[in-house]
């Protein structure tokens, strides 16, 4: 399938290049988590405080739990349920940690259902930011988008079937080759707009709200918020990366690239972060808007910049690629696992799957105007139950769940081989980590969150 560069292991395909897990990898981190969620999540969270107990996070609960994940799903080479099993029935124990899997599976495709709403309105703004309308602000033209049913159900359509499609082609055919380029594409215009905001945003002021902490706002839902969306952002507690880790050529070494992929996805957040608060700073703008945070406030920029009318609709165009990126990876997991178990065809799987996430995504896009007043889950519409179900609950128990498998279930010896490559002393931090910190950094979110 792929040439003399790749193996074939366990009839599983594999990456081709070396450079090629660390991009597909970040193209499944990186996404509308990093551009629209961590700056509008900042934003509302207080900013400097939130992103730092967020890099915590990502540095004592992400980095551990990302390298058990690949480390599992290469050693499996197989779906991430099948995955759980093996590694749970090679180390002596049941079968049902399989368990797991299944839950990664249906956050997999409730993420994606809402993800694609989303993307969707990126997609429409490619076109918006090539012809904006005279005499209307960037806030009035986000609510006419988001007021419109038929506008927002039309986009999100169109954001599923490229998934069926990329999916259909292939892990190798479709990803691959996608995001070689892409990524790269898209981080150069994140330093576009970095410098743009340097040039034409309030930049000492951005830098002020997103490095200097204040601890006065922060309370149990910010440590929530925050570890969700370190969550999110990584892509954990859900199979999207053991799914990816399955497909890892076995010289790679887990814990450099696991190391990039989550600096790389550092990265890009918080030069999305400075790319938007100066210019909201600027403008006059609420850094705590919520989720139109980015569509008002870059279009805004786009509008006055010089030769916005390409670079902006240009951008729009990297954001939905790179929304796309991390769409497969969403449901790349659940159609492995029914290829794998010859329950259907790859292309059936992507169809069926794909339709139910795009029927679950009705909902939400109704929670932009026509049930924007009903509440689901506490006060929240639909599209921020399904977001809060996913992200603060289901991620993070996943994740948990991982980190408590691989810290006390799984054969250390097992997991020493597939590290192979890795300095001993960075597997027993690994260790002590996965084993101590993670799951307990998790368990003790919840329990604040629960008793405050
Ligand atoms: N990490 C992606 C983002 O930040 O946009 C979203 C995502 C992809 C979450 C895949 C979970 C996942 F499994």
């Amino acid at each position: 399938m792929n040439g003399n560069t790749s193996s074939k292991i366990n009839e599983t395909v594999s990456w081709v290049g070396k450079w090629t897990f660390v991009l597909a990898a970040a193209g499944s981190a990186v996404g509308l988590g990093n551009i629209w969620g961590f700056p509008y999540k900042a934003g509302t969270e207080g900013g400097g405080a939130f992103v730092l107990i967020y890099l915590l996070c990502i540095l004592a609960v992400g980095l551990p739990i990302m390298m058990a994940e690949i480390m599992i799903g290469r050693r499996a080479r197989k779906s991430p349920v099948n995955a759980m099993k093996t590694a749970a029935i090679d180390s002596g124990q049941t079968g049902k940690w399989q368990a797991v899997g299944w839950g990664g599976l249906i956050s997999g495709i409730l993420i994606l259902s809402f993800y694609s709403v989303i993307a969707g309105i990126c997609l429409n703004y490619i076109i918006i930011a090539a012809f904006p309308t005279p005499d209307i602000s960037s806030l009035e033209q986000f609510n006419i988008v988001t007021a419109s049913p038929s506008r927002l159900l039309f986009w999100h359509s169109i954001f599923i079937a490229l998934n069926i499609i990329i999916i259909s082609a292939g892990v190798i055919g479709g990803i691959e080759r996608m995001v070689r380029l892409l990524m790269p594409m898209l981080f150069i215009l994140m330093m576009v707009m970095v410098i743009n905001a340097m040039i034409n945003g309030d930049f000492a002021r951005g830098l002020n709200f997103l490095f200097a902490p204040d601890f006065s706002e922060v309370d149990a839902t910010t440590f929530l918020r925050a570890m969700g969306q370190a969550f999110f952002s990584l892509s954990l507690g859900m199979g999207s990366i053991m799914c990816y880790g399955s497909y890892m050529p076995q010289e790679e070494n887990i814990f450099k690239t696991s190391l990039t992929v989550a600096g790389l996805d550092t990265l890009i957040a918080i030069l999305a972060g400075l790319a938007i608060f100066p210019i909201i700073f600027a403008y006059g703008l609420e850094p705590g808007a919520g989720p139109g945070l980015v569509f008002v406030s870059l279009l805004s920029a786009f509008v006055d910049m010089p030769l916005g009318n390409i670079i902006g609709p240009a951008f729009f165009a990297l954001l939905s690629i790179a929304a796309l990126s991390s769409a497969i990876s969403l449901l790349e997991p659940s159609v492995a696992y029914f290829e794998e178990e010859k329950i259907v065809s790859r292309f059936s799987a992507a169809l069926t799957l794909g339709l139910f996430a795009w029927v679950i995504g009705i909902g939400s896009v109704l929670s932009f105007n026509d049930w924007s007043d009903i509440s689901f889950i506490g006060d929240l519409n639909f599209l921020d139950s399904i977001d809060y179900l996913a992200n603060q609950f289901l991620m993070p128990i996943g994740g948990m769940m991982v980190a408590i498998f691989a810290g006390w279930f799984l054969k250390p010896d097992l997991a020493l081989d597939e590290f192979s490559g890795i300095h001993l002393a960075i597997f027993k931090i690994w260790r002590f980590f996965i084993k101590f910190i993670s799951p307990v950094l998790v368990a003790a979110v919840f329990i604040y969150q629960l008793v405050s």
